[in-house]
């Protein structure tokens, strides 16, 4: 027969959703979330953003220094060696529904890909340090091809004399970016690249410590981002601006309605699908997004007026806004200021001018109500006031999030490898 229970097992604690827990050491990046700032190996964000381009960040983040001019040649050469992706990775595309997520096709055409790495089965750190100039090469090729699927189009042949930003924009956009189009993808690219062990990283670092391929930990990386918690969110944030942004009163029902359709309930349990713009829907939509300006003139008193009290209600009814908050950032996220700069020019040179109002108007309302419980605009709410007016589907944002922040997630496991310990947590047993 059973015996009785134990009842002499330990009391033990936990943090919920891990928070305040130290899991190790690291030189990849420091945030401070009090003041409102990020390094990357110690370089402050605003001077990479300034004087840095994506691919000098990139070799930072993962080297741990800046690459002299040597060094530079290399990884440059490097990266435009490997901007052909394997054909079958590009041909999955084609197995694939026009209406799946993009994000999911582009992982999926990654998976693909990572079965393509030379040596695949060693695991060694000398071999894993042969992957990130082709895992990031070959991703923006597929990271464009999504996007250009999501409109039903062929995927394009890379241009050599473009450098990684310029080349990702004329592969997903099939014509060639302005300077500043090109200086503010790359200056959202370089904010992205990096952000400490956030849970997608720790989803990549759970992967390489249990001796996995670093495609593999990519791959993990990827499914986390992809919660509207986390990447996701700067495509609801982005359609909450632009629903509030389409209509004066005559069309209040309209617009309100959207914009409620981007509401949860407030737990990563509760939430909605991944989109509320689904099905063929979204392939619809993304083919007649891009062009540039407003489609009629719109009254932007009313506008804002009704941007105003749609937030008000909403931050009356707990919304949880899109776009908003942060685990660590507990005041103004250093990224989604580097950005709104750039994001209030696009916009308003392409003729989008009420949106960055929108933006300005809800932001105010939100950081007024909220701002004292450390809930303020967090990168998400700002990519795609950049991301809109280049011409990018609203469905395709997270993309570009993913392509850069894998960055982090590489330089995080590599740090990680020497160490060599299985991450394994436990939970608290309750009998
Ligand atoms: N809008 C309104 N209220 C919010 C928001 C928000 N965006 N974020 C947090 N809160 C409130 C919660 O409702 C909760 O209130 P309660 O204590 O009355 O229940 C309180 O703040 C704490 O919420 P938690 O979810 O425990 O806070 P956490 O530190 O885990 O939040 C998170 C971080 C998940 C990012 C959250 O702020 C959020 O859901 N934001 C919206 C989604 C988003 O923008 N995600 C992207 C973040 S940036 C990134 O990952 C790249």
């Amino acid at each position: 027969m059973i015996g009785t229970k134990d009842r002499t097992i330990d009391t033990q604690t936990y943090g919920r959703g891990l928070e305040g827990l130290r899991f190790g050491e690291t030189t990849v990046g420091r945030i401070d979330g009090r003041a409102g700032r990020l390094w990357y190996r110690g370089y402050p964000l605003e001077q990479l953003c300034e004087q840095s381009n994506f691919e000098e960040v990139a070799y930072l983040v993962m080297h741990g220094e800046l690459p002299n001019r040597a060094e530079w040649d290399a990884w440059d050469r490097e990266l435009r060696a490997w901007r052909t992706p394997p054909r079958d990775a590009l041909a999955v595309l084609q197995w694939l529904p026009t209406d799946a997520h993009p994000l999911m096709q582009y992982r999926t055409m990654l998976s693909v890909a990572a079965c393509m790495m030379p040596d695949l089965e060693n695991t060694r750190l000398d071999a894993q340090w042969q992957r990130p100039a082709r895992i990031l090469a070959w991703t923006a090729a597929l990271a464009a091809a999504a996007i250009r699927h999501l409109k039903g189009q062929p995927p394009l042949p890379p241009k050599e004399h473009l450098g990684f930003a310029a080349n990702f924009l004329w592969q997903a956009l099939g014509r060639e970016a302005s300077e500043e189009e090109c200086r503010a993808f790359e200056v959202s690219l370089i904010v992205q690249a990096e952000h400490g062990l956030h849970a997608a990283a720790l989803g990549a670092l759970l992967v390489i410590s249990t001796g996995a391929d670093l495609g593999g930990a990519v791959l993990a990386g990827m499914g986390a981002l992809s919660g509207k918690l986390h990447g996701g969110a700067n495509q609801d944030a982005f359609e909450m601006f632009h629903a509030l942004s389409l209509g004066g009163p005559g069309r209040a029902q309209g617009f309100s309605e959207k914009a409620d359709r981007v509401q949860n309930d407030g737990t990563a349990a509760g939430v909605e699908s991944r989109n509320p713009t689904s099905g063929a829907s979204r392939a619809n939509q993304a083919r007649q997004e891009g062009a540039p300006g407003l489609s009629e003139k719109v009254d932007t008193t009313a506008v804002l007026d009704h941007a105003r009290a749609w937030t008000r209600r909403k931050l009356e009814e707990g919304f949880r806004f899109p776009g908003f908050g942060h685990r660590v950032y507990k005041t103004h996220d250093p990224r989604a200021r580097a950005l709104e700069p750039l994001a209030e020019r696009m916009l308003r040179a392409t003729g989008h001018g009420v949106l960055w109002e929108v933006y300005g108007a809800v932001k105010h309302e939100v950081e007024a109500k909220l701002g004292p419980r450390g809930i303020f605009a967090n990168v998400d709410a700002v990519t795609g006031l950049v991301y809109h007016p280049l011409g990018l589907p609203t469905a395709s944002f997270p993309i570009p999030f993913a392509l850069a922040i894998q960055t982090g997630w590489m330089a995080h496991c590599l740090e990680y490898i020497p160490s060599g310990r299985m991450i394994e947590p436990g939970s608290v047993y309750l009998g």
